[in-house]
């Protein structure tokens, strides 16, 4: 394991065996350590994902506008250009959601990415950004990808919800169901070669099952038509709250590493 490696399971708060009379080791130049403190986030429950519904195309712009009646939502077909789409998002008034929010976050990341990374809903910081995993979460969350060799930027991140439940409540399956559809054209259009849940609720939404994180993870699932390799881990958020699951994320990490590297023949991400 060389230098770079360490620094990475540093940056995760993962503790290495070193020999008793080992010499001490520097961090190579220009990696960054992150150093991240615990924050309290609200335990994760069941959310039982209902039959995904497509969402309704809305011409409104935020701040502020009124959800539409059930009555009056009805279903758009997928879009095959990302613009149309972020566009949809951003005016879709679906659900109450978009009562409360700042803005949606549609997620970021390279368009041609091979990685699809799939959080659960954004919190304060990325109601207020626009962007997914930027909080402190999000520090963490970078890290984990770096120690597999995958900076942020190289691959797509995106969230169950696009819009932040009021105080980070659990997302209502309703909001799910509505939501999902934006998650599932994202899916069409990109076409990641694997993907990434973080956390139960990302997990048991994508795999449509109420089956716990521990009977999950460790195992290879697929997802949707193109049968896309799917890997779940724990949430960043729960990892900073325990840090001592951090080891079994790490395996994790190394399990969808190891399952990008078969499936493309050891290529590159
Ligand atoms: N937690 C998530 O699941 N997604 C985000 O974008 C931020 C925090």
């Amino acid at each position: 394991m060389g230098p770079l490696r360490h620094a990475y399971l540093d940056a995760l708060g993962i503790d290495r065996w070193v020999p008793r009379n080992a010499p001490p080791e520097v961090a190579p130049q220009g990696v960054e350590t992150q150093s991240v403190a615990p924050e309290s986030v609200a335990p994760e429950s069941l959310t039982q994902a209902s039959q995904p519904a497509q969402p309704a195309l809305a011409k409104h712009a935020n701040p502020r506008p009124a959800p539409l009646e059930p009555s009056t939502w009805t279903p758009l077909p997928p879009v095959a250009d990302w613009g149309v789409l972020r566009e949809r998002v951003a005016g879709c008034m679906a659900c109450d959601l978009c009562k409360t929010r700042t803005q949606t976050v549609f997620g970021v990341g390279n368009q041609q990415a091979e990685w699809l990374v799939i959080g659960e809903a954004p919190g304060a910081e990325e109601d207020r950004q626009g962007e997914p995993f930027v909080g402190r979460a999000g520090q963490l969350l970078n890290a984990m990808l770096l120690a597999i060799g995958l900076p942020r930027e190289t691959v797509f991140i995106a969230n169950i919800l696009k819009c932040r439940p009021p105080a980070n409540r659990d997302p209502k399956p309703e909001e799910v169901s509505k939501c999902l559809p934006y998650l599932s054209n994202q899916i069409a259009l990109l076409k990641p070669r694997i993907m990434l849940a973080v956390g139960r609720i990302a997990a048991q939404n994508l795999l449509a099952t109420d089956a716990p994180l521990a009977r999950l993870r460790g195992k290879l699932h697929h997802f949707g038509e193109a049968n896309t390799p799917l890997v779940i881990t724990y949430h960043p958020a729960y990892l900073l709250r325990t840090p001592s699951d951090k080891r079994k994320a790490w395996e994790d990490l190394k399990f969808a590493r190891a399952t990008y590297s078969r499936i493309t023949g050891g290529g590159a991400a």
